[in-house]
């Protein structure tokens, strides 16, 4: 899967408006995958499908957020807080100038 590093901001009322994160849906998932940006080229790819009991997780605040029961995620896919006790599913990254792609394994 490959996305553009462009699609990480957009010209507003002739202001550049970054975005913090890309959700990424393909036809083989069932669950969309979160392309978030850390920092200066650094991302985070994560599978939004909660560990605990397989609902879709929310982004918000910088974290995931289950809307089940409530298990929090880091944008890395660790478990914050509970009741999941695994972390996400997450991507390898490899990047170029322009665009960065998503490693299925
Ligand atoms: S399914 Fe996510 S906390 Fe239960």
């Amino acid at each position: 899967m490959v996305v553009k590093k462009s699609e990480f901001w957009s010209i507003k009322k002739d202001k550049k408006v970054n975005r913090a994160f890309v959700l990424v849906k393909t036809e083989n998932m069932e669950f969309p995958i979160c392309l978030y940006k850390m920092n200066i080229d650094v991302y985070s790819a994560s599978l939004l499908h909660c560990t605990h009991r397989g609902c879709e997780l929310n982004v918000g605040g910088g974290i995931y957020s289950c809307p089940c029961h409530g298990s929090e995620f880091s944008v890395t896919g660790k478990v914050l807080e509970g009741p999941a006790d695994r972390d996400l599913k997450t991507f390898k990254i490899e990047m170029d100038n322009d665009n960065i792609y998503i490693l299925q394994a």
